[in-house]
Protein backbone atom coordinates (compact mmCIF):
# COMPACT_ATOMS: atom_id res chain seq x y z
CA UNK A 1 0.00 0.00 0.00
CA UNK A 2 2.19 3.00 -0.92
CA UNK A 3 1.68 6.44 0.38
CA UNK A 4 0.28 8.58 -2.26
CA UNK A 5 2.17 12.25 -2.93
CA UNK A 6 -0.49 14.91 -2.20
CA UNK A 7 -1.41 17.61 -4.24
CA UNK A 8 -0.71 21.33 -3.22
CA UNK A 9 -2.92 24.53 -3.89
CA UNK A 10 -3.37 25.67 -6.42
CA UNK A 11 -2.84 22.48 -8.33
CA UNK A 12 -5.66 22.70 -10.84
CA UNK A 13 -7.03 19.14 -9.82
CA UNK A 14 -8.00 20.46 -6.43
CA UNK A 15 -9.86 23.47 -8.56
CA UNK A 16 -12.47 21.17 -10.69
CA UNK A 17 -15.32 18.60 -9.59
CA UNK A 18 -14.59 14.85 -9.27
CA UNK A 19 -16.52 12.15 -11.03
CA UNK A 20 -18.73 9.98 -9.69
CA UNK A 21 -17.54 6.59 -8.90
CA UNK A 22 -19.13 3.74 -11.40
CA UNK A 23 -16.95 0.87 -10.68
CA UNK A 24 -16.30 -0.94 -7.07
CA UNK A 25 -13.95 -2.76 -8.35
CA UNK A 26 -9.99 -3.70 -6.60
CA UNK A 27 -8.63 -0.22 -8.45
CA UNK A 28 -10.76 1.55 -6.32
CA UNK A 29 -9.75 -0.55 -3.44
CA UNK A 30 -6.22 -0.04 -3.80
CA UNK A 31 -7.16 3.82 -3.79
CA UNK A 32 -8.68 3.70 -0.90
CA UNK A 33 -5.96 1.81 1.17
CA UNK A 34 -3.30 4.23 -0.18
CA UNK A 35 -5.71 7.26 0.47
CA UNK A 36 -5.75 5.67 4.45
CA UNK A 37 -2.24 5.37 4.41
CA UNK A 38 -1.74 8.66 3.13
CA UNK A 39 -3.51 10.85 5.35
CA UNK A 40 -2.15 8.52 8.46
CA UNK A 41 1.17 9.33 7.20
CA UNK A 42 0.69 13.09 6.70
CA UNK A 43 -1.52 13.50 10.45
CA UNK A 44 -4.68 14.09 8.86
CA UNK A 45 -8.29 13.51 9.88
CA UNK A 46 -9.79 13.41 6.05
CA UNK A 47 -8.37 13.25 2.62
CA UNK A 48 -10.63 13.46 -1.13
CA UNK A 49 -9.27 11.41 -3.99
CA UNK A 50 -8.43 14.70 -6.03
CA UNK A 51 -5.87 15.77 -2.90
CA UNK A 52 -4.02 12.55 -4.60
CA UNK A 53 -4.57 14.16 -8.07
CA UNK A 54 -6.90 11.24 -8.47
CA UNK A 55 -10.55 12.73 -9.86
CA UNK A 56 -13.03 9.75 -8.52
CA UNK A 57 -15.46 11.28 -5.93
CA UNK A 58 -14.44 9.99 -2.97
CA UNK A 59 -13.01 10.39 0.67
CA UNK A 60 -11.43 8.76 3.59
CA UNK A 61 -12.04 10.38 7.19
CA UNK A 62 -10.48 9.04 10.43
CA UNK A 63 -11.53 11.40 13.25
CA UNK A 64 -9.12 9.50 15.67
CA UNK A 65 -6.37 10.71 13.49
CA UNK A 66 -4.90 7.18 13.35
CA UNK A 67 -5.19 5.88 17.05
CA UNK A 68 -8.05 3.71 16.13
CA UNK A 69 -8.74 1.52 13.37
CA UNK A 70 -11.96 1.13 13.96
CA UNK A 71 -12.74 5.27 13.31
CA UNK A 72 -11.33 4.73 9.21
CA UNK A 73 -14.28 5.51 7.31
CA UNK A 74 -14.87 5.43 3.35
CA UNK A 75 -17.42 7.25 1.58
CA UNK A 76 -18.09 7.19 -2.12
CA UNK A 77 -20.28 9.74 -3.90
CA UNK A 78 -21.56 11.44 -0.63
CA UNK A 79 -23.71 14.36 -1.08
CA UNK A 80 -25.10 16.68 1.76
CA UNK A 81 -29.09 16.64 2.31
CA UNK A 82 -29.27 18.37 5.29
CA UNK A 83 -27.87 21.55 7.02
CA UNK A 84 -28.27 22.89 10.51
CA UNK A 85 -27.28 25.43 12.54
CA UNK A 86 -23.58 26.99 12.06
CA UNK A 87 -19.98 26.35 13.75
CA UNK A 88 -16.64 28.31 13.67
CA UNK A 89 -13.72 26.56 14.37
CA UNK A 90 -10.26 26.55 13.09
CA UNK A 91 -9.19 24.28 9.85
CA UNK A 92 -6.10 23.11 8.48
CA UNK A 93 -5.68 21.34 5.18
CA UNK A 94 -2.98 18.60 4.25
CA UNK A 95 -3.08 20.73 0.40
CA UNK A 96 -2.33 24.29 2.55
CA UNK A 97 0.50 22.88 4.86
CA UNK A 98 0.99 25.01 7.81
CA UNK A 99 -2.50 26.72 7.13
CA UNK A 100 -5.16 26.95 10.04
CA UNK A 101 -7.70 29.34 9.74
CA UNK A 102 -10.98 29.95 11.82
CA UNK A 103 -14.08 28.26 8.84
CA UNK A 104 -17.44 28.26 9.34
CA UNK A 105 -19.37 25.25 8.85
CA UNK A 106 -23.01 23.66 9.45
CA UNK A 107 -23.71 22.38 13.29
CA UNK A 108 -24.84 19.31 11.93
CA UNK A 109 -25.63 17.97 8.52
CA UNK A 110 -27.04 14.90 7.11
CA UNK A 111 -25.45 13.21 3.73
CA UNK A 112 -26.05 9.92 1.83
CA UNK A 113 -22.64 8.30 -0.16
CA UNK A 114 -22.06 4.63 -0.69
CA UNK A 115 -19.75 2.40 0.96
CA UNK A 116 -16.55 0.91 -0.96
CA UNK A 117 -19.06 -2.32 -1.98
CA UNK A 118 -21.69 0.34 -3.52
CA UNK A 119 -24.43 -0.05 -0.56
CA UNK A 120 -26.43 3.01 0.24
CA UNK A 121 -25.00 5.17 3.64
CA UNK A 122 -27.07 7.87 5.20
CA UNK A 123 -25.54 9.48 7.91
CA UNK A 124 -25.88 12.51 9.97
CA UNK A 125 -22.78 14.19 12.02
CA UNK A 126 -22.09 16.99 14.43
CA UNK A 127 -19.36 19.11 15.51
CA UNK A 128 -16.04 18.21 14.28
CA UNK A 129 -17.40 15.30 12.23
CA UNK A 130 -19.96 17.63 10.54
CA UNK A 131 -17.00 20.30 10.10
CA UNK A 132 -14.63 17.61 8.37
CA UNK A 133 -17.70 16.43 5.63
CA UNK A 134 -17.71 19.52 4.66
CA UNK A 135 -14.15 20.08 4.08
CA UNK A 136 -13.77 16.92 2.36
CA UNK A 137 -17.01 17.08 0.34
CA UNK A 138 -16.01 20.83 -0.47
CA UNK A 139 -12.56 19.02 -1.70
CA UNK A 140 -14.74 17.06 -4.14
CA UNK A 141 -16.46 19.60 -5.45
CA UNK A 142 -13.72 21.21 -6.29
CA UNK A 143 -14.01 23.97 -3.41
CA UNK A 144 -11.31 24.36 -1.09
CA UNK A 145 -11.48 25.72 2.28
CA UNK A 146 -9.88 29.02 1.11
CA UNK A 147 -12.94 30.43 -0.46
CA UNK A 148 -15.48 29.73 3.03
CA UNK A 149 -13.01 32.57 4.43
CA UNK A 150 -14.21 35.84 4.41
CA UNK A 151 -13.16 38.16 1.43
CA UNK A 152 -10.98 40.14 3.06
CA UNK A 153 -9.54 36.88 4.79
CA UNK A 154 -8.98 35.12 1.13
CA UNK A 155 -7.15 37.93 -0.25
CA UNK A 156 -4.58 37.84 2.87
CA UNK A 157 -4.04 34.28 2.86
CA UNK A 158 -3.49 34.04 -1.41
CA UNK A 159 -1.35 37.23 -1.06
CA UNK A 160 0.67 35.00 1.87
CA UNK A 161 0.74 32.39 -0.32
CA UNK A 162 2.42 33.86 -3.06
CA UNK A 163 4.76 35.37 -1.20
CA UNK A 164 6.06 32.23 0.44
CA UNK A 165 6.02 30.65 -3.14
CA UNK A 166 8.00 33.47 -4.20
CA UNK A 167 10.19 32.72 -1.58
CA UNK A 168 10.61 29.02 -2.52
CA UNK A 169 8.72 28.14 1.24
CA UNK A 170 5.32 27.03 -0.50
CA UNK A 171 6.04 23.23 -1.34
CA UNK A 172 6.08 22.25 -5.75
CA UNK A 173 2.76 20.69 -6.43
CA UNK A 174 3.34 17.65 -6.81
CA UNK A 175 1.61 14.79 -9.36
CA UNK A 176 0.89 11.06 -8.38
CA UNK A 177 3.25 9.18 -10.75
NI1 LIG B 1 -8.41 19.60 2.84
Amino acid sequence: MPIRPIVVYPHPVLLEPTIPVASFDDDLRRLVADMVETMHADHGVGLAANQVADRRRLFVLDLSGGEDPDAVRVFVNPEIVEEHGRQSGEEGCLSFPGLFEVIERPERIVFRALDLDGNPIEQTAEGFFARAVCHEIDHLDGRVFLERMSPLKRRLVRRRIEKLRRSGEWPEQVLAG
